[in-house]
């Protein structure tokens, strides 16, 4: 499913960079390219909060637990 139409970024997208580790707000939304004012409408930053949860399911998903 696509989450941003202007770059054509995809959920699955989200879902590697929450893989990955980057699951704040600032860092998503510099690494999909969605920070940009003048390259993109901005519509899909309104969404950031539901792509935050996004990445931090997949990151939780993908870490190791820590044994104690
Ligand atoms: S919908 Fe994402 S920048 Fe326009």
């Amino acid at each position: 499913m696509y989450i941003c139409v202007c770059k054509g970024i995809k959920e699955s997208d989200v879902e590697d960079l929450g893989r990955a580790g980057v699951t704040c707000p600032k860092q998503l939304a510099a690494a999909l390219g969605i920070d940009d004012e003048d390259d993109s409408c901005g519509r899909c930053l309104d969404n950031i909060s539901d792509l935050v949860t996004i990445a931090s399911i997949e990151h939780a998903r993908h870490s190791t637990p820590v044994q104690v």
